[in-house]
């Protein structure tokens, strides 16, 4: 599964986790806001395992994040990924290019 680094438009995110794992697959948010690429998180960052029925919710377009790879090709991370707009960040701010790139939406 992709989920490479990355802020988020929106101001409020959900990540409700469906999978144990005991490594790999651990979703790695940076506390410094300018953090830029993988290397930068990794220096200064909360790392949260995978765990099923674990509820996050954080203001991701402050922190960058990822999640590393799963340890098994076998392995299969199952999350629900709920963005939130609000009325002062509306989703018409969400770029256009950002679901061509995850759906690829013509
Ligand atoms: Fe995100």
């Amino acid at each position: 599964m992709r989920f490479e680094c990355h802020v988020d438009s929106n101001p409020l995110t959900g990540l409700l986790f469906c999978t144990d794992h005991q490594a790999g697959g651990e979703l790695v948010i940076s506390n410094d806001p300018t953090a830029a690429g993988i290397a930068e998180v990794e220096r200064d960052c909360s790392v949260i395992r995978p765990h099923a029925g674990h509820l996050v919710f954080f203001d991701a377009r402050r922190h960058p994040h990822y999640a590393r790879p799963l340890v098994a090709e076998s392995d299969v991370r199952v999350l629900a990924d709920m963005n939130f707009y609000t009325e002062s960040s509306p989703e018409s701010t969400r770029p256009p290019e950002l679901n061509r790139h995850l759906y690829g939406d013509k």
